[in-house]
């Protein structure tokens, strides 16, 4: 496990450029980690994690839920934002304050002072979990970045460009790490790799990701 995330990029603190837009915040959630794990423990207990189906018809590896004014969701009829859950037609849990106030410190870092998430997508990683190469291109305004927290296990993050031709370079998230992009980087592709098993202290055998967005 630990040889595959051995690489000369520091384990926190710091920052690394990964394209125009984008940047990659070394353990920048660590302050809150508590906050945040708590935060989403209590989401799920009102919005439990599900496996949602995509239109094609297929049921994703990743387990997901929301916090927040509108959460994303997926089904046979499409990708969309819903301000109720669909599994009992509630509105989604409120997003906690030090979940959006860390969304806005590290958009402001990266470049984008301002930023209001309206939505807070929760994606749960067991071993063997992935995300296929995709654009998050659900949100109205694109001028408004996305930022994603990770928590728990490590995993490994492709992000390549606007194209899906474009060349893919990888990068280990680690616990804590905060990821934004936005401007010219906004609509790069991106995913996460098969999660490895492995065991954290905190969130044991899996990873969460925090990912904010301003989607209405
Ligand atoms: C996503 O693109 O929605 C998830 C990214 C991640 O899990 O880090
Ligand atoms: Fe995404």
């Amino acid at each position: 496990m630990a040889d595959l995330f051995d690489d000369a990029e520091p384990v926190q603190g710091g920052a690394l450029h990964l394209a125009e837009g984008a940047i990659l915040l070394r353990g920048r959630a660590l302050a809150v980690q508590h906050a945040l794990l708590e935060g989403v423990a209590r989401i799920a207990q009102a919005a439990p994690f599900r496996n949602m189906v995509t239109p094609g018809g297929h049921a994703m590896s990743v387990a997901m839920t929301n916090c927040g004014a509108a959460g994303w969701v997926t089904d046979r009829r499409g990708y969309r934002y819903a301000a109720t859950d669909p599994l009992d037609g509630r509105n989604w849990p409120a997003m906690p304050a030090a979940f959006a106030a860390l969304a806005r410190a590290a958009a402001a870092e990266a470049g984008y002072p301002g930023f209001v998430p309206d939505a807070c997508l929760i994606n749960r990683y067991a071993p063997g979990a992935r995300m296929s190469l995709h654009q998050d291109r659900d949100e109205r305004d694109m001028t408004r970045p996305i930022v994603s927290v990770s928590l728990g296990l490590p995993a490994m993050f492709q992000f390549g460009g606007p194209r899906r031709s474009d060349p893919v370079a990888r990068h280990p998230l680690r616990h804590g790490d905060v990821v934004v992009w936005g401007g010219p980087s906004r609509l790069n592709y991106h995913g996460i790799l098969a999660l490895k098993p492995g065991e954290h202290p905190l969130t044991g055998a899996v990873r969460l990701n925090l990912t904010f967005r301003a989607a209405r």
